[in-house]
């Protein structure tokens, strides 16, 4: 991989829940100033940079969201066990017997989902998924006193899956969590190293929150931004592996970025697509691409800003997505960042006006 492999591992080992990202804000506000950006929060916690230029072009935004998927605590049992709700979409069997850290106010306290024993279930049980509701995490407490007064766990209080940064395989594939959106976030900040000296004027790099739940993030920050053109950069559904299929995800891992043409929030502008698929080409990029109906993104919040905006969402191929442990592969990561700070230099007025005109 070209890109810095620092800030990737630093970026997937920063905890940072839908609602609760700011160690992943604190990273993403060094690395906008260390590129000379302009730096806004919005309301909501949204961090926009803004690279100074001299050149006046339309105003571009590059999305990726901060916020993982976790958990929050919702009571702590009399016996100091933690029960807690879900933050974003999980599949009851990925949480189970996994280790995760509670966010105190006094620091992260480790816990894990506990599991039954298969010496004591019946073989009728053995086949059945655990619900998330009969699920507790252990913090190795004697009681709630001591869950609450000793460890500061508080009903409230964010927990995010525990799993550390590795390299994978013998070439450059990366295991870890919260590839989603980290590795949208890593493709911004990149985007934006490569163009820092380039003057252009008006590109906006927004790290969003609480996409997870809701494109929550996107909407406040792209009514701060209020842009001609978004381009959101996210995980894309990987299809490469056994027990899927081509009807349920398309891209493949370390095959190329991907395009979503279609999700459950948002249509891509035609003319916009056009121009990723003509810019790819000319880059010699392979491109793949990806229709999926159980997907949500960003760029549903940015594209009903203001009046309306054209915006693409362009994926990193992703397996094992919402759950500890995903891989996304340095190859797609490395063509993003060259397609997509393209797309930017590509952007001028005249381009823009272009594929705004219906
Ligand atoms: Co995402």
């Amino acid at each position: 991989m070209e890109g810095s492999e620092k800030l990737l591992e630093e970026l997937s080992n920063a905890l940072g829940p839908s609602g609760f990202e700011n160690s992943v804000r604190e990273i993403v506000k060094r690395e906008f100033v260390s590129l000379g950006c302009e730096v806004e929060i919005d309301g909501l916690g949204s961090v926009v940079g803004r690279l100074p230029g001299t050149y006046d072009y339309p105003r571009v935004m590059l999305a990726a969201h901060m916020d993982e998927v976790g958990l929050i605590v919702k009571y702590i049992t009399e016996q100091g066990y933690v029960k807690f709700e879900t933050l974003g979409g999980w599949l009851d069997q990925a949480l189970i017997n996994q280790r995760w850290l509670i966010m105190t106010k006094i620091g992260p306290v480790l816990g894990v989902t506990g599991i039954k024993t298969p010496h004591v279930i019946n073989a009728e049980s053995k086949s059945k998924v655990f619900a998330k509701t009969d699920m507790f995490l252990d913090v190795g407490a004697c009681d709630r006193q001591d869950a609450m007064e000793n460890l500061g766990i508080l009903p409230g209080d964010p927990i995010a899956p525990q799993s550390t940064f590795s390299k994978f395989g013998t070439g450059d594939v990366y295991l870890g969590k919260a590839w989603d959106d980290r590795a949208g976030i890593w493709v911004m900040l990149e985007v934006l190293k490569h163009l820092s000296k380039a003057g252009i004027n008006n590109l906006y790099g927004v790290a969003t929150v609480q996409e997870e739940v809701g494109l929550r993030g996107a909407g406040t920050s792209g009514t701060l931004v209020n842009p001609q053109i978004g381009i959101n950069i996210e995980s894309g559904v990987a299809g490469d592996y056994p027990g899927i299929t081509m009807d349920e995800a398309q891209e493949r891992v370390g095959a190329g970025p991907g395009l979503f043409l279609h999700d459950s929030s948002m249509l891509p502008n035609l003319k916009l697509r056009d121009f990723v698929v003509r810019t790819a080409e000319e880059l010699q990029i392979p491109l793949q691409f990806n229709v999926l109906s159980g997907y949500g993104q960003d760029g549903a919040a940015i594209q009903k800003t203001g009046t309306g905006v054209p915006v693409v969402n362009i994926t990193i191929p992703t397996r094992y997505l919402h759950s500890h442990n995903s891989v996304i592969s340095g190859y797609d990561l490395d063509l993003a960042v060259q397609l997509v700070t393209r797309l930017v230099q590509k952007l001028d007025a005249a381009t823009v006006g272009e594929i705004i005109t219906f």
